[in-house]
């Protein structure tokens, strides 16, 4: 009964919030309602599981990042239709790559009274208030794809997501292999980096474990390095600006594949053939950068899997059974190129 009133208050909460912002109000099948601020801030969807079952008592808020790329849309439609499947009552919040609107959605989680929080946080620094609230609600708190940088794993019950470093590693080791294979391995190799999101766990790891590589190969230099955010269109103006202010581009390391996709378009309107003049190295194995490399536009692309709907319900479902979670899960991920992307292409779903 305390559940349901809970549920029922988390949704009078998110209705009040529509009538005072001016927002949108969606009636789905299962009853969703979403709100999204006058102010242009983030997006609160709450779709509560149809009545009469034990899991439609459970309410998780989930707290996304944004709709930055292809994995990040991937990685909310395999939670939103995990947590429906399971039947459990799902209080989403798009923060739009805001660190002050996931906060906020944190705290109105709080005010809540959830059951579960599961959060990606948008960059490593600057939860440790919020978080301290949550523990001190004793919400138990998930952490999806993305670490903090507070010391310690007591504040969470489990992080689930990739090894971020790993990634850049098989990145390097791959572009390593691939010039030594084409008879470019004693070379002088100039690259240029996309980066991440500034101060995300992504992008901080991403460039280290390329330079944990190259470290070893002198004839590799990182000449320069800039943000793209994540986004398709900043990867296409960033590579715009490196093709005007580098003499010598031979490698592409972008951190993602919406990043090296807008970069490859910049590339062919500057005369240039993605892939044969400009080696391009991504990561997450989207859908469109497969495309390219069966192309011939883009060389490799390392695997980040978004798909971690399955294993947060999972993971709830142990922690309503009274379980304690494994701290960290990572996500088994491959790495795909000219040799296997035109196989795997008709299996991806994201
Ligand atoms: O945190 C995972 C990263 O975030 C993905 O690589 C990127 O595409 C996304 O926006």
């Amino acid at each position: 009964m305390k559940k349901f009133l809970t549920v029922v208050l988390a949704l009078a909460m998110v209705l009040s919030l529509a009538a005072c912002g001016g927002a949108e109000t969606t009636a789905a099948p299962a009853s969703t309602t979403t709100a999204a601020p006058a102010d242009g801030g983030d997006e609160t969807t709450t779709t509560a599981a149809p009545e009469g079952g034990d899991a439609a008592d459970i309410v998780v808020g989930f707290s996304q990042i944004g709709a930055e790329s292809d994995w990040r849309v991937a990685n909310t439609n395999s939670i939103k239709t995990s947590v429906a499947d399971a039947g459990f009552t799902l209080i989403f919040d798009d923060a739009q790559q805001k660190q002050e609107n996931q906060i906020k959605a944190l705290r109105n989680f709080i005010t809540q009274g959830v059951d579960v929080i599961a959060f990606s946080p948008v960059v490593e620094s600057g939860w440790d208030e919020v978080i301290e609230e949550i523990n001190d609600a004793e919400i138990p708190l998930i952490l999806i794809d993305r670490a903090t940088d507070i010391e310690g794993d007591e504040y969470y019950e489990t992080f689930m997501g990739s090894d971020f470093v790993e990634e850049g590693e098989k990145a390097g080791k791959w572009l390593v292999e691939f010039m030594e294979k084409e008879g470019r391995g004693d070379e002088d190799i100039k690259i240029v980096e996309l980066e991440g999101t500034v101060g995300s766990a992504p992008a901080n790891d991403r460039a280290s474990g390329l330079r944990n590589i190259l470290k070893d190969h002198a004839n590799y230099e990182i000449v320069a390095s800039q943000t793209g955010n994540f986004t398709r269109a900043e990867g296409q103006t960033v590579m715009e600006s490196f093709l005007k202010s580098e003499d010598k581009i031979d490698v592409l390391y972008a951190h993602n594949d919406d990043m090296a996709l807008g970069a490859i378009d910049a590339i062919k309107a500057a005369g240039l053939k993605p892939g044969e003049d400009i080696i391009i190295v991504g990561v997450d194995a989207v859908k469109k950068a497969f495309e390219a490399i069966v192309a011939g536009e883009m060389n490799c692309t390392v695997e980040c899997s978004p798909l971690l709907g399955p294993q947060l319900v999972d993971n709830i479902n142990k922690l309503m059974a009274g379980e304690t979670l494994d701290k960290r899960t990572n996500t088994i991920e491959s790495l795909y190129d000219a040799t296997n992307a035109e196989a795997e292409l008709p299996n991806r779903v994201y």
